[in-house]
């Protein structure tokens, strides 16, 4: 198994100034015993990686093109991103899907350029509230695995983040044998997909994730880590998450 991983994911938040968060969080939480990731938005990815360099932070952005370059006006390509030092994306996060209509299949190619390129996708799945209060959560997340996996995943090439879309910015979350059933079928259906390499897969669970819940979301088995939104913006709120994990 990879080292778990804390991922922040600012969405659309943050100017420059924010960036002076990378030296306080660096300090916060020292030598860690996981993997810590911000995800800016891009216009903050270069000046983001120059003052993580040597740190514990790395760098990942929120999205990529799944074509190597051409005429898609505003978009980046994961071979661009990797280019100046990102190391991991976040693709098929619920708000892309909502607001612009990415499919599994969009978020595939999406995972498999990124991977090309030599950065580690963080592919997001998840279910929606009548999803889960119908009793077809598992289904729905199942079938975006199995629809947006790229084929030759390891657990070096690839990162997935079940986050109940309902639990996304509202401070709700899934009770945690919700949680502890979800990751556990992920598990088994990496396993299925990928062979072996599919126990080394990291599986993230994101929504709501706070200072206060991390420690009991971080004790359930096949919870590897997190992606986390609102708290992650200040090392106040991001590093107690990130030392959670260290000691788990
Ligand atoms: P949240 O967002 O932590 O603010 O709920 C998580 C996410 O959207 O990745």
């Amino acid at each position: 198994m990879q080292h778990k991983l804390a991922a922040g994911n600012w969405k659309m938040n943050g100017k420059l100034q924010s960036l002076d968060m990378i030296e306080s969080l660096g300090k916060a939480v020292g030598t860690p015993g996981c993997e810590v990731a911000l995800c800016p938005p891009a216009h903050l990815l270069i000046p983001a990686i120059d003052r993580a360099a040597g740190g514990p932070v790395a760098v990942g952005a929120q999205n990529c093109h799944s074509a190597s370059n051409g005429a898609f006006t505003g978009d980046i390509a994961a071979d661009m991103l990797r280019d100046v030092g990102a190391r991991f994306v976040i693709v098929g996060h619920s708000e892309r899907r909502a607001a612009y209509g990415e499919t599994d299949a969009d978020v595939q190619a999406k995972a498999v350029a990124a991977q090309n390129a030599g950065l580690v996708p963080i592919l997001c799945l998840g279910e929606t509230l009548e999803q889960r209060e119908t009793g077809q959560a598992l289904p729905v997340i199942r079938s975006q695995l199995q629809n947006a996996l790229p084929a030759a995943s390891k657990g070096e090439t690839l990162v997935i983040a079940y986050e109940p879309i309902w639990a996304i910015g509202t401070g709700k979350i899934p009770t945690m044998e919700e949680i502890a059933e979800v990751h556990s079928a992920l598990r088994g259906d990496l396993v299925t997909h990928l062979g072996a390499a599919g126990t080394d897969v990291r599986i993230l669970y994101g929504g709501s994730v706070k200072a206060g819940n991390a420690a009991d979301i971080f004790a359930i088995d096949h919870v590897n880590g997190a992606l986390v939104g609102g708290a992650s913006l200040t090392t106040e709120d991001f590093a107690p998450i990130v030392n959670a994990l260290s000691d788990t």
